[in-house]
């Protein structure tokens, strides 16, 4: 049995209508109103669901034309049958025209039902296709805003013509354009002319692999995207979607950190090597020493002079492996960068050629840094000396000091920065510039683009070792040809920049103390032992840890200085220190290393160290400032 049909019956003729409601009743279950004026059928309309409308054709002061303005009105689309005594042609033309679905004579009631079925045939298939079509444009908008909306820019192009056919917000975004520029572009607008080529073998190869690309922004700005890309037809046409993932910043991280773990391995390689060399230059150097010391003028002297020259040579070389290592021994204290830079103006001046203009820009008001000054003079030296070299047919070279904020989104963006308040160093010239591959490896010891003997790569490797150490931050901006900007960040400290008072220097470097001497590799103890003996002092030499706390035990007499190797197998120089100190509590101790924080800062008061290698005046002139109450390292050539 069908479903009960809703009909609303516009009618004033009561025995009319239950005639009517009869022929309709014969064959379904009925849900009927009854309604003779504009206002009921209205609210009878508004009230309900109709599955069909039954007008009369002409009801005094009101008709099955003003019912069909009604339903029109009200956006329905219910069926509309008129009913009616006698229809002429013009009458039925009328009705058909404003909307009616059918004509049925009051004297033919039996064509009624198979006219209402009809149509409500048709009203079902009628609706069924405006629910689909519905449902498509639903679905079209749905995945129109899945495209819009996405965070990933993304668009796509004729893969015949490369232009574009559409484009997403983001994309619109992150490449600066408006809809319309975007559009009115093609895929190669996208890529530096220098890819032009690979980018038309790779549409033709419907690569679709994930792989990173150059992209340029409407401002210029290169990206690294990360490339998907799906083959489609759109709008007719061969087409491909693309979805373009920035990881510009990620890529910038990854190269950086990259940089620094590279650069931390190659400073323990440094570091290494040059504890190592340190104690073979130790005795070179000392042995020369002593034979200079006895031979007479002659031949042999000037063979000797040139082994000790080659000495010192290698000594400022693994000094500056160890500065690279943040290992050299340095004196930080409060500084003033512009006092710093204008004791060496006149230097620089002279160091650099005729062609070349040097200008200092000095920030008036610069705050004060907290760093040892012969390692910043090096520092400006080797930025100065690289400026000069880079500007072989002369130019200008700016040294420029300024007070520099660097904040959370600089931070975020430069591994390894601390946001914060710093003094910034720029040395900036008009010179050659350099390529990224060249920009990727100048912190290497080293690396050099000099022929040889005119650099040995270690001028900036020793500037990056500094700038670690001072817990600063260096950057460079460099452009094959348009010269090359490095800035240095300094930590700004608040305390006033104070002169402080150089260490004493010994008036004698002869003594008679007594010296116990802890050292492990046997020639570096030799050489040691020999200058201290020639030097007057009695000397107890060990070679580890247990031997000179055998030995402290075992002899009566006191002992002034304990002379220590700050690395040592099984103990370093400080925890000696601290052991044989309880033994003998007025001793006096002296460290030799090339590490200024090997061994930590384990013992409360401050150590004296002699940095290694040592010559013999600088291992007597620092025995002789300790035994007689100095306590920062004496002077160390
Ligand atoms: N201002 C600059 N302009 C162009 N290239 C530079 C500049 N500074 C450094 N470089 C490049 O970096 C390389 C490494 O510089 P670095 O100072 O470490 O060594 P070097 O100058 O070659 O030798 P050294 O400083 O030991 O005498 C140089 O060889 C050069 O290629
Ligand atoms: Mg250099």
């Amino acid at each position: 049995m069908a479903m009960a049909l809703r009909a609303l019956i516009i009618e004033d003729d009561v025995a009319d209508a239950e005639l009517v409601i009869r022929e309709l009743g014969r064959e379904r279950e009925l849900t009927v109103e009854i309604a003779a004026t504009a206002a009921a059928t209205r609210e009878a309309l508004a009230r309900g669901r109709w599955d069909l409308i039954l007008a009369d054709w002409s009801i005094p002061g009101f008709g099955a034309l003003e019912v069909l303005a009604i339903v029109r009105e009200l956006g329905l689309d219910t069926p509309v049958i008129i009913v009616s005594g006698s229809i002429t042609e013009d009458v039925a033309v009328s009705a058909m025209r404003a909307g009616a679905r059918d004509f049925v004579r009051k004297d033919r009631l039996s064509r009624l039902v198979p006219a209402i079925e009809r149509e409500l045939h048709e009203a079902e298939a009628r609706s069924a296709r405006r629910r689909a079509e519905r449902e498509v444009r639903d679905s079209a908008e749905c995945y129109r805003q899945l495209f819009e909306s996405s965070p990933l820019p993304m668009w796509v192009y004729d893969t015949d013509t490369l232009g574009f056919l559409a484009v997403n917000d983001a994309a619109l975004r992150r490449y600066g354009y408006t809809r319309d520029e975007f559009l009115a572009r093609a895929l190669t607008d996208l890529r530096p002319a220098e890819d032009h080529v690979r980018l038309r073998e790779n549409v033709a190869e419907r690569d679709d692999g994930l792989r990173i690309w150059r992209h340029l922004t409407k401002s210029g700005e290169t990206l690294a995207v990360e490339i998907t890309a799906h083959d489609l037809a759109f709008e007719g046409r061969r087409a491909r979607l693309v979805l373009a993932n920035d990881v510009t910043q990620r890529q910038r991280l990854e190269d950086q950190l990259r940089q620094s773990q590279k650069m931390e391995a190659v400073g323990r390689l440094a570091g290494g090597i040059a504890h190592d060399f340190n104690n073979i230059l130790s005795v070179i150097l000392s042995y020369g020493e002593t034979l200079l010391e006895v031979l007479e003028p002659g031949e042999l002297r000037d063979d000797i002079e040139q082994i000790r020259s080659a000495g010192q040579r290698g000594a400022a070389l693994t000094r500056q492996l160890l500065m690279f290592n943040r290992q050299q021994l340095v004196e930080p204290r409060v500084l003033q960068l512009n006092d710093v830079l204008a004791d060496m103006t006149r230097m620089l001046q002279r160091l650099l050629r005729a062609d070349i203009e040097l200008a200092v820009r000095a920030a008036p008001d610069l705050g004060s840094i907290h760093a040892d000054q012969g390692t910043i003079e090096q520092v400006v030296m080797n930025l100065v000396v690289n400026a000069g070299d880079a500007m072989p047919a002369g130019g200008k070279l700016t040294v420029t000091t300024a007070n520099v904020v660097l904040d959370r989104g600089y931070a975020a963006d430069h591994p390894g920065v601390t946001p914060g308040r710093y003094v910034m160093l720029e040395v900036r010239d008009t010179g050659t510039g350099m390529d990224d591959a060249t920009l990727a490896r100048i912190f290497e010891p080293f690396f050099t683009t000099k022929e040889r003997g005119r650099g040995t790569g270690l001028g900036l490797s020793v500037v990056f070792g500094i700038v670690q150490q001072c817990q600063g931050h260096i950057w460079v901006d460099s452009e094959p040809g348009g010269g090359t900007a490095f800035k240095i960040y300094l930590p700004r400290v608040d305390a006033i920049a104070a002169d402080q008072p150089q260490p004493r220097r010994a008036a004698t470097l002869y003594g008679s103390e007594t010296v116990l001497l802890v050292e492990d590799d046997a020639q570096v103890r030799e050489v040691a032992l020999a200058i201290l003996r020639r030097h007057g002092y009695a000397v107890i030499a060990a070679c580890d840890g247990d031997e000179a706390v055998r030995s402290c035990e075992a002899h009566s007499h006191p002992i002034h200085l304990l002379l220590t190797d700050m690395v040592m197998p099984g103990i370093t120089g400080h925890e000696l220190a601290e052991r044989l100190l309880r033994i003998r509590p007025g001793m006096k101790v002296l460290c030799m290393s090339g590490y200024s924080d090997a061994g930590g800062a384990g013992s409360g008061a401050a150590i004296a160290r002699l940095q290694k290698p040592f010559t013999a005046e600088s291992l007597a002139t620092s025995v002789r400032h300790v035994l007689d109450g100095g306590s920062t390292p004496g002077p160390q050539r």
